[in-house]
């Protein structure tokens, strides 16, 4: 739980109290300061001088120092006598900046445990938590997003807090509040903790874990267990589940750890347990975290930690499962060593919370269990500013003593909530952003020229123009700097040669025009127009705006005729048209003319994360899908031209071909040719009337192989689909499988190591080790691959309930273990396939999906595995698309493709062979589906 109510009842006996004074003098008298490297903020708390807690023993000190901005405030004072710790009593909020951060000191590259707590307790007096709007906040571990704080329909005396376990970049840790317009944010305590490096071995620089859950079992009396009970002060809650006679131990035997133990977990911990009464096989942990958290959108990791604490070497022995999926089969704890079971990097994809111990049949006792933590996943995949420029524009901040909201935090990242007033370089995207723009004209800058400045070696154009800067310009040889404007300030000092020489040589452009130094000066860098120019300067006022205005209003006429008889409407969304497209060799649409070939966007054929499939026809009557991409589908619409550059180079009769594109401010679309089939997935699921035959099936597995094994092996670089699933797999007139959508994958330059920045891929397709490793690499689509080949075979979806959640690969598993082979295939072949095939066909499948890469296949061993089972006759294939198979849908061809193209906007109570092959992208919404 994310609740906290430290009931801190008072002892009984006096002996007792006694006793605990003793220590507790003892304990301020040893423990002067806190543990090293133990950082303790009590935010919005006023008096500069450091209080010992009463309870920890351990000093809390203001937050001045740690963080610019907000305002201190105390909780409202009907909450204050209850609150948990002094730390909840006080807090700063921040109604100013949309991200305000705390800066801590941090070793660069070491592991830390940090806590955040928020206490509301009413201290604006305006009930926000409780008054039924949103009340929620973001918060940021550096650059990257952390969790959101939601206080909705939350009790006000009631804390909330968050724990991230990270690996902080540089020397520095930002925390940062992010205002997301439902509510002021605030905090109330920060903790930061330093852990050992080896500890939580799966945490690194691009993948940190946010508490979810982290318990004890036995019979405890806290509520809490924290330090000084653990050395990293990490939360313990106590176990109060009572659906089951759970039995506590506990043992006054110390508890050591087996070699390579990577969690320190307290011995005192380790010496309790829970286990069940006897007649019981097992128990369930059901650990779904209530309204704080929402467990569906995570990814979870949880680790077991188990020792034998009952006395002589009992038999006991259970199976750990995650709802239906087997965790960790037969295992069986060490008598007083602990073995903390996880599985590295793996994290469960649909936010699991259920968790199950079963006594194995060869056990003579039933499960037991001393602790247990649960994770989040926590992407860090935005990297912080280059660090010298970071520092170079901190000391340039406090050289000129600027106070700007926006002036918090990372200075170029995330992008959404850089620096004001910095353009920053994100172009390479493997590397930090650089900072090649500061623009601070008219910002009231005063004093000497910031030599910081001059150190920043990407800095290409510096702005500090009309301020009031004095003295000269510092002689130190200028890195990357292009622009220099220091115009209208008071600089009177020489102006360096090395400067000088640059100017000259072309490589400056310096302008000192309205300062001192410039009064007797008839320089360019001194006059306002940039090249001498010898044309009065009365003319050129008069003459310029002339020409211009009649240039524009010449334009304007001849874009009017130009468009008068073009286009019928008055949207002239052309006149957004951009002048210069790349050189691209296919056909570029307007607007308007996407608008005329889909009949004003008339029917929509399909739904995705992309964005919207209209169904088109061109002019010489060829039918076309125009996917119109959402703007914030793709990065930076800079992106999407070398992306449509690569496409056009991509041919094979495999793979969906691209007939042009369309690029302006108006529009960002794809056209494509039309599959009259639409998508594997619908014929697979479509019901009864499309169901292939097994050589059918084959054929289209052959050709999505080939066409994979072409992005792969015949592509410099190669490309990774990185979203291979059966929606993605789409069908021509003749059944012959085409892959979509590879266009929107990135093509990258070697293809075995490349880490990727960008999540990728859908549910039930994902390749568990890009996951642990966020290496990208070929055989991720292999694994992708593998997936729809085994869907093509059982025709069950790749996550399905059976009665559990099952991973149709472990499902496959399942029944090829009980000897049940022929229990897999699909029920609609009605027994009319190959049995030597499938058994075959399975195998490869099942090696597609080993979890390590390295033993999957190469999609040319898939090919040429999948040949030998298709007849010579019809693997025979013909480029010019001749149909080859057997047609038992050709009767439904016209019915179905009816339907789609009339299946017109604003129609959603059709069946969901409404749903066109051109879902693409994440999510599989369709306006069409009935579900
Ligand atoms: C700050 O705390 C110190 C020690 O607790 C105390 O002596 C002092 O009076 C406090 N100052 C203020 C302004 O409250
Ligand atoms: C990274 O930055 C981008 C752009 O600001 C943002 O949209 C994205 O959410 C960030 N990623 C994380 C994990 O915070
Ligand atoms: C827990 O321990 C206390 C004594 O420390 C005992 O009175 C109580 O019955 C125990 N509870 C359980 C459930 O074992
Ligand atoms: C628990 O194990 C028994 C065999 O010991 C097995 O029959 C039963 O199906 C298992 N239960 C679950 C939920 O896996
Ligand atoms: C420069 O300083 C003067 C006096 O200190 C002040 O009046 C003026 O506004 C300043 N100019 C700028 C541009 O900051
Ligand atoms: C700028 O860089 C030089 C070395 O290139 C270094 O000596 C100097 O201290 C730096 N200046 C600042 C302000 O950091």
């Amino acid at each position: 739980m994310v609740m906290i109510s430290f009931s801190r009842s008072a002892s009984t006996r006096l002996a007792w109290i006694l006793a605990l004074l003793i220590i507790v003098v003892m304990m301020i008298q040893v423990r002067a300061q806190n543990p090293p490297g133990f950082i303790n903020i009590d935010c919005g708390w006023k008096n500069s001088s450091a209080y010992l807690d009463n309870t920890l023993k351990i000093q809390y000190s203001f937050d001045g120092g740690f963080v610019e901005g907000g305002q201190n405030h105390e909780i409202s004072p009907e909450f204050i006598a209850g609150a948990n710790d002094d730390q909840q009593k006080t807090l700063r909020s921040f109604p100013d900046g949309s991200r305000n951060c705390y800066t801590l000191p941090s070793n660069s590259s070491s592991k830390y445990l940090l806590r955040a707590m928020f206490t509301y307790g009413n201290y604006d007096r305006l009930n926000k938590s409780m008054d039924g709007s949103l009340f929620l906040f973001g918060l940021h571990i550096g650059v990257n997003f952390w969790e959101a704080v939601n206080l909705s329909n939350w009790d006000p005396s009631v804390t909330v807090f968050k724990e991230v376990l990270t690996v902080v970049p540089s020397n520095s840790l930002s925390v940062c509040l992010i205002n997301f317009g439902s509510g002021i944010p605030f905090i109330s305590s920060l903790e930061l903790r330093p852990l050992q490096d080896t500890m939580y071995p799966f945490v690194n620089t691009s993948v940190s874990v946010s508490y979810f859950k982290r318990i004890r079992f036995g019979n405890n009396t806290d509520p809490i267990t924290r330090y000084p009970v653990d050395d990293y002060d990490r939360f313990w809650e106590s176990w109060t589940s009572t659906s089951y006679p759970f039995i506590n131990l506990n043992t006054a035997n110390n508890v050591g750890s087996l070699p390579g133990n990577d969690f320190n977990v307290p011995s005192a911990i380790l010496q309790q347990a829970s286990t069940v009464d006897a007649n019981y096989s097992r128990f369930s942990i059901n650990v779904a975290s209530g309204y704080n958290k929402d467990a569906l959108s995570l990814q979870l990791l949880p680790i077991f930690h188990f020792t034998e604490i009952n006395g002589s070497t009992p038999n006991r022995r259970f199976d750990i499962y995650s709802r239906g999926e087997g965790l960790f089969p037969g295992f069986s704890p060490s008598l007083l060593r602990v073995d903390s079971m996880y599985k590295s990097g793996q994290f469960l994809q649909k936010g699991d919370t259920l968790f199950t111990l079963n006594k194995t049949s060869s056990s003579s006792l039933p499960p037991l269990i001393n602790a247990f933590e649960v994770y989040s996943l926590v992407r860090m995949e935005n990297l912080t500013t280059d660090s010298d420029d970071v520092k170079y524009m901190k000391e340039v901040k406090t050289h000129y003593n600027l106070a700007r909201t926006s002036w918090n935090g990372d200075p170029c990242s995330p992008r959404d909530y850089s620096w004001e007033g910095l353009t920053c370089d994100y172009s390479k995207s493997n590397q930090n952003p650089r900072i090649v723009t500061i623009n601070l004209s008219s910002s009231g800058l005063g004093g000497g020229f910031a030599i910081s400045f001059m150190n920043m070696t990407s800095l290409e154009n510096l702005d500090l123009s009309h301020n009031n800067l004095t003295g000269a310009i510092p002689d130190y040889q200028l890195k990357s700097l292009k622009v220099l404007d220091l115009s209208n300030n008071k600089l009177d000092g020489p102006i360096p040669d090395s400067i000088l020489q640059r100017v000259q040589d072309g490589l400056l452009d310096l302008r000192l025009q309205g300062n001192p130094v410039c009064s007797n000066s008839k320089d360019a860098y001194c006059s306002d127009n940039k090249k001498r120019n010898t044309t009065p300067t009365l003319l050129i006022a008069v003459i310029v705006p002339l020409v211009l205005i009649s240039l524009v209003v010449g334009m304007f006429i001849l874009w009017k005729l130009y468009w008068k008889g073009k286009s019928g409407d008055n949207e002239d969304y052309a006149m957004y048209e951009e002048e210069t497209p790349l050189h691209i060799d296919i056909r570029r649409f307007t607007y308007a003319e996407l608008k005329l070939i889909t009949n004003n966007f008339q029917s929509i054929v399909g739904k995705g994360g992309f964005g919207i499939v209209y169904h088109g026809t061109l002019e010489n009557g060829d039918e076309v899908a125009v996917k119109v991409l959402m703007e914030t589908s793709i990065d930076e619409s800079t992106d999407f031209l070398p992306e449509v550059q690569t496409l056009t180079k991509v041919h094979h009769k495999n793979l969906v071909t691209l007939q042009g594109y369309c690029q302006n401010k108006k529009c960002l679309a794809l056209v494509y040719d039309f599959m009259p089939r639409g998508n594997l997935q619908q014929i697979l699921r479509g019901g009864d009337i499309y169901s292939l035959d097994w050589e059918q099936r084959l054929h289209i597995a052959l050709d999505s192989a080939q066409g994979l094994e072409y992005l792969h092996e015949s592509c410099t670089p190669s490309i990774v689909h990185r979203d291979v699933k059966t929606a993605n797999i789409l069908l021509d007139k003749n059944l012959v499988g085409v892959i979509s959508d590879f266009g929107l994958s990135r093509a990258f330059n070697d293809a075995h190591t490349h880490i990727s920045t960008v999540a990728a891929g859908t549910l039930g397709y994902l390749d568990p080790e890009y996951h642990a490793t966020f290496q990208l690499t070929v055989k991720t689509d292999v694994y992708s691959f593998g997936i729809v080949l085994l869907e093509i075979i059982t025709g069950q979806p790749p996550v399905f309930n059976d009665p559990h959640t099952v991973h149709l690969p472990n499902w496959v598993r399942q029944k090829i273990a009980k000897g049940s082979i022929h229990d897999v295939i699909d029920k609609r072949l009605l027994d009319q396939y190959d049995a030597s095939s499938l058994e075959s066909v399975i195998d490869l499948a099942m090696n597609c999906v080993e979890n390590a890469a390295i033993d999957r296949p190469s999609m040319t061993e898939v090919v040429s595995r999948l040949k030998v089972w298709l007849p010579v006759s019809s693997s025979k294939q013909s480029t010019s698309g001749t149909p080859r198979r057997k047609y038992s849908m050709d009767a439904d061809i016209p019915k179905q493709f009816q339907l789609m193209v009339s299946g017109v906007s604003g129609v959603s109570n059709e069946s969901s062979s409404f749903q066109s092959g051109y879902t693409g992208g994440l999510t599989e919404i369709s306006t069409f589906s009935g579900r």
